[in-house]
């Protein structure tokens, strides 16, 4: 017997917030989202610049937006864009299928903690599973917290572990 489907279609509306595909006209918003994203990371990981580089280039962002095997959601709220998540499909060298790729999620801070996040990452997962992906993966630091909490709460599993040696000299 069919059962009727309970994965969310999208766009989906939480109160008064809205999580869409982004068009071309978030671009700025998005933008700016990723270079607050990429000063995060930079404060996370001492390796990470705090300057924008190719993850925050507009021409790159606009071709996950436009792109057949990438996607970029955004969540809008009081008329802007408090969020979103982009990643991308390939098959990376030795794996036996295709794989999803979440690259970025970002809310706000003054709209955290409402389930944007989470509609974020499921908007890009059940786009992934339209395509037919076996898996989707993302690196998350191993301190961050939230987000960890937020992909392991939607089922993802550690899966191996980046380990890193800074030579003193460079300290
Ligand atoms: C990670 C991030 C996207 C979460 O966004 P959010 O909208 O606040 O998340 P949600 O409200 O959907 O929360 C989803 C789950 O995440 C976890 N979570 C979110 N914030 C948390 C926090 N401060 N502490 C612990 N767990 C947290 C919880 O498990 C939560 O589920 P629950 O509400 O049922 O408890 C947001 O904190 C953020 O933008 N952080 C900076 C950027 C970043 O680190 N991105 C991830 C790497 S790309």
């Amino acid at each position: 017997m069919l059962m009727p489907s309970n994965r969310p279609r999208f766009p989906v509306v939480l109160e008064n917030v809205k999580i869409r595909r982004a068009s071309e006209a978030d671009l700025q918003q998005i933008v700016k989202l990723s270079e607050k994203l990429g000063r995060d990371e930079s404060a996370m990981d001492s390796m990470v610049s705090p300057l924008p580089s190719e993850f925050q280039n507009p021409n790159w962002i606009l071709k996950n937006i436009k792109g057949e095997n990438a996607a970029v959601f955004v969540a809008e709220a009081d008329g802007k864009v408090v969020g979103y998540s982009l990643g991308w499909i390939s098959q990376p060298w030795s794996y036996k299928a295709k794989r999803g790729y979440i690259c970025d999620c970002f809310v706000e801070k003054a709209y955290r903690r409402r389930g944007i996040g989470k509609t974020l990452v499921k908007a890009m997962l059940e786009w992934f599973r339209n395509k037919g992906v076996e898996c989707v993966e993302a690196d998350i630091y191993s301190n961050n917290i939230p987000s960890l909490a937020m992909f392991k709460g939607l089922g993802f599993k550690e899966v191996s572990k980046r380990l890193r040696l800074i030579f003193e000299s460079r300290q």
